[in-house]
């Protein structure tokens, strides 16, 4: 088996190409192969370009890759938009005769030709099985596991009832027997099932970040839905009440965080999920618990912007909104997930840290992180640490806002005998009276703020690789981090001396960790996927580093070839 298959599928929105895309990898993965998915499709709910890549190895995978060894396209507008990046030795399988493709031959390209159209169409007289022709002739011709493919089927659209599932499981067998029948194969790509000792579990990054709050013991989320954000939603509303927690949709974003800014003040873990336009409308709540010092969860899936922008895009263009939003001084935390493993565990992490602080933290992921797909090891809830808010024992006279050394009060729960305080957006004395004077509000900043003054000491170092002392160092947050990952793999093969730092605590930014790591190298690169370098530019204001920017913002995730580029264009 090639050590790692790239194979994108493109067609029209609504013709079940995520559909497609999930089942081939999900099956390769109960296969015991390594997968790693990502998709991008229209705003619309039908029409437009919809495209699903999965990279398939036995190997660990860092990156969605940098372009396909197999492309399936089911429409021209597809093979319009793909035909470029066909090069020797990549397969492309497309739909004829019948269909509205009519490829150029391309040196050293092999084509499949297969009837997709006209045996759902005709044949089966089932035109939206289309999908389920090309999954047969995918299976036939690079050796899917067509069993477990089957069963995935049938789960897939027994709710749409019986005669769906057979007509589409007849599909399958048809695209399979046309490939038997009329195809000689001439690729060298097939995966082989391999025997994977790891006990583990598929998850898309919205649905970890899900599993992340049933861990940490939330048990309150309420949302508005908003793309790319819903399926965390969606996901806990399937599960959180299995747990006695409860799911609400709200009637806006700003009603969410109010709610959930309650359910907190009643004691309990409490998140809400959202994207830009939302977090833009929480804004003031955001200011309200940073204030009432009530620990929340946000998760932010950051999509293409500003306003409505592209939906179903990405970008990292929330974290000055994430770091500085909102009038006046408050503070907040703000932590960026690079992998789905991340998803999990940074989630887990932001409840942690907004119990210990109470305070708001922010959770950054983006739209292709959280579609994308990946096999994980099953996380061992045995050595997950979870941390609670400092409850107020009950004795002694109760000053909610305590001034401590640490900055951080203990915190009574409604109802609680002696406990009894006001949280307020007003500012405040120790018992949580309203107090305007200078001398409190002075007291009373400080103090908020003295809760994160050593979070950079407490938070784990963040990881880093490559040479003690380079010539480049690559300061990378969020997804972009595994395009990182994979050139750093390449740069150490070509004997280039660049190192690279992975935080995922970005706001307090870690100076010292940052400092530490800009004087082993003589010059700083930061790759992110927005315009005004919004890190780079946290990077200059904190910690006096001043780093070449490589900004993409073209809605799509950094590609490992875009950062090898960039790292041999800098180097040089
Ligand atoms: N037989 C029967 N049904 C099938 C099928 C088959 N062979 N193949 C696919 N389908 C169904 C799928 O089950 C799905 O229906 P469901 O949503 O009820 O499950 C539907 O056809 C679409 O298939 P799917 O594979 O999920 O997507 P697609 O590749 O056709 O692309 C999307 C459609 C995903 C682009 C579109 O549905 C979407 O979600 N657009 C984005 C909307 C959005 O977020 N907009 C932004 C708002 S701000």
């Amino acid at each position: 088996m090639a050590k790692d298959i790239v194979v994108r599928i493109g067609g029209e929105g609504g013709e079940g190409v995520i559909s497609t895309g999930d089942m081939l990898a999900r099956s390769s993965a109960r296969a015991g192969l390594e997968v790693l998915t990502s998709k991008t499709f229209p705003a619309e709910i039908k029409g437009g370009y919809a495209m699903y890549q999965f990279r398939v190895s036995a190997e660990k995978i860092l990156s969605h890759g940098d372009t396909f060894n197999i492309f399936v396209a089911f429409n021209k507008e597809a093979y319009e938009v793909n035909k470029g990046q066909l090069r020797p030795g990549t397969v492309l399988v497309y739909d004829g005769p019948g269909g509205d493709i009519e490829p150029e031959p391309i040196e050293g390209v092999i084509q499949y030709q297969i009837p997709m159209t006209r045996i759902s169409k005709v044949d089966l007289g089932s035109p939206i099985s289309k999908n389920m022709v090309a999954l047969g002739a995918v299976v036939e011709l690079f050796s899917f596991p067509m069993e477990s493919l089957k069963e995935l089927v049938s789960n897939k659209f027994k709710r749409k009832g019986e005669d769906v599932v057979n007509v589409n499981i007849k599909a399958l067998d048809s695209g399979a027997e046309y490939v038997r029948s009329n195809i000689k194969k001439t690729d060298i790509f097939y995966v082989q099932p391999q025997k994977s000792g790891q006990d583990s579990i598929i998850l898309s990054g919205n649905e970890a970040i899900g599993l992340g709050a049933l861990v940490a013991g939330c048990s309150f989320f309420s949302c508005y839905p908003i793309t790319p954000a819903t399926e965390i939603a969606n996901w806990l509303a399937k599960y959180l009440p299995k747990a006695n927690g409860v799911v609400v949709q709200a009637e806006d974003e700003i009603a969410s965080l109010g709610q959930v800014i309650g359910a907190s003040f009643a004691g309990v873990k409490a998140m809400t999920g959202t994207s830009g336009p939302g977090l833009d409308l929480m804004v003031e709540l955001l200011g309200f618990a940073s204030m009432s010092e009530l620990p929340i969860v946000i998760a932010d899936v950051q999509r293409g912007g500003p306003s409505t922008g592209l939906p179903t895009k990405s970008e990292q263009a929330d974290l000055f909104l994430a770091a500085k939003g909102g009038h006046g001084d408050f503070p907040r935390i703000v932590l960026a997930a690079a992998t789905i493993e991340d998803c999990f565990y940074l989630t887990v992490e932001a409840f942690n840290l907004a119990e210990r602080y109470q305070i708001p933290v922010i959770l950054l992921s983006d739209g292709a992180l959280a579609s994308r797909t990946e096999k994980i090891k099953r996380p061992d809830l045995s050595k997950i640490r979870i941390v609670n808010r400092e409850a107020y024992s009950g004795n002694g006279e109760y000053q909610r806002y305590a001034v401590t050394e640490t900055g951080i009060s203990p915190i009574s729960v409604p109802g609680q005998a002696g406990g009894r305080y006001m949280a307020t957006g007003l500012e405040h004395s120790e018992t949580s009276a309203p107090k305007y004077s200078s001398d409190y509000h002075e007291k009373m900043t400080e103090k908020r703020f003295r809760k994160i003054a050593t979070i950079e000491d407490e938070f784990p170092e963040p990881e880093s690789e490559g040479d003690e002392d380079g010539d480049l160092g690559i300061i990378s947050w969020g997804l972009t981090q595994c395009a990182v990952r994979e050139a750093m793999k390449e740069c150490a093969d070509r004997g280039l001396r660049v190192r690279a730092l992975y935080p995922k605590l970005i706001f307090p930014v870690p100076v010292k960790a940052i400092q530490r790591f800009a004087s082993t190298v003589k010059k700083v690169l930061v790759p992110e996927l927005n315009y005004q370098g919004q890190f780079a530019e946290l990077l200059t204001t904190h910690a006096g580093v001043n780093a070449i920017r490589f900004n993409l913002y073209g809605g799509l995730p950094f590609t490992p070839a875009q950062i090898r580029e960039k790292i041999t264009e800098v180097i040089k």
